[in-house]
């Protein structure tokens, strides 16, 4: 698999770009924020939920966390202004962390206040292992201010994520908010796991370690171990649609949320698999990304993880295995 991904991403320079526009028109909503305000619409009749993200990352100048900043408002104003169900991904690093810790910290702080103020929650993707801690970290310092509309996201292949789920839901008294995926960063052997089963086997062990920690569990993957192991994991802690989440002692997870847990998928991928946990009644939620810098963002994921070219390809040669 990895080397028909490697085949694939070796062609991409001499792929047209209108041929490659038209393939990542399934997975990105377009290239603005109006865009994405209508994907949103058609899809939320399929009863599912969004969290959207501005496409880029990484900046090299803290200047260009302006861009980030006025676009992520503006799409806070079109989520409350189009009655839409939905809250923010955003990158950390799109927001300066890895140039000035304080200045990033001061620039996710003015967004999560204004999403704060509109009921939206926001989500820290977590990228590479360098701002592992410093996206916590960030997480931390919001809730220390009052901000506790805010989590982030832990990657299952990481051998650290099972502490880090403790500590965060020790640090944040209950109010922990986690979205626990395999990880799309190819991590050394000496800091992950590595291979297939080792990682579902993982992120299977960190899922059952979030709901029995009482975090809020929101289950990000379209591979069928994990889902399935998920759902016996949900109903053998007498969690599931409908039930009041047992863990919380009454509190509501705030609004857009599920019983303590929820599933995510990315725009494009094994639709039929979340329509068919939303017919079940579990709360689904689509990431919707969309942005002028589609090219850029689609060639950085694609060298990063080969596999996923390899996804993307099958989608196309055997539709069957993920449907829209
Ligand atoms: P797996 O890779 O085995 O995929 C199962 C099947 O799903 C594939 O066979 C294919 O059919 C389909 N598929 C999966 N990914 C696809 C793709 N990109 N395109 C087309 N088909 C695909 N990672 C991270 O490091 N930090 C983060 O913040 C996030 N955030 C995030 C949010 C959401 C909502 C999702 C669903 C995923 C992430 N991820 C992430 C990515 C995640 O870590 C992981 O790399 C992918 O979800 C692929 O892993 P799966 O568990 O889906 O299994």
């Amino acid at each position: 698999m990895g080397l028909a991904g490697r085949a694939i991403l070796a062609m991409m320079p001499i792929t047209p770009k209108f041929f490659i526009r038209w393939v990542a028109k399934r997975y990105v909503a377009g290239p603005d924020l109006s865009s994405a305000v209508e994907v949103m619409k058609k899809i939320s009749r399929e009863g599912a939920c969004f969290t959207v993200d501005v496409l880029g990352e990484e900046i090299s100048r803290i200047e260009e966390v302006d861009f980030f900043f006025d676009e992520y408002s503006s799409l806070i104003d079109a989520i409350v202004e189009n009655n839409l169900d939905a809250n923010i991904s955003l990158k950390p690093t799109a927001f300066g962390l890895l140039i000035d810790y304080d200045a990033a910290l001061e620039n996710i702080e003015r967004i999560t206040r204004k999403a704060a103020e509109k009921d939206i929650f926001v989500r820290l993707d977590m990228e590479d292992h360098r701002v592992t801690q410093l996206t916590m970290d960030v997480v931390l310092a919001m809730h220390g201010c009052g901000l506790t509309n805010i989590g982030t996201v832990l990657q299952g292949r990481l051998f650290r994520t099972i502490q880090d789920i403790d500590n965060l839901a020790t640090s944040l008294n209950g109010l922990s908010d986690v979205r626990i995926c395999k990880g799309i960063y190819l991590e050394s052997a000496d800091i992950a796991h590595v291979g297939y089963q080792k990682i579902v086997d993982a992120t299977n062990t960190s899922i059952d370690c979030l709901l029995d920690s009482g975090t809020y569990t929101a289950i990000a993957s379209h591979d069928m171990p994990v889902i399935k192991h998920s759902l016996k994991s949900i109903s053998s802690r007498g969690m599931g649609p409908g039930i009041e989440d047992p863990r919380a002692g009454g509190k509501s997870w705030g609004a857009g949320k599920g019983t303590g847990y929820e599933f995510q998928m990315l725009l494009g991928v094994r639709g039929n698999v979340r329509r068919k946990l939303s017919r079940d009644g579990h709360r689904t939620r689509v990431y919707v990304p969309y942005g002028e810098r589609w090219y850029e963002y689609s060639l950085r994921r694609l060298r990063e993880n080969p596999d996923v070219a390899w996804h993307i390809a099958k989608s196309f040669i055997m539709p069957w295995t993920n449907r829209r």
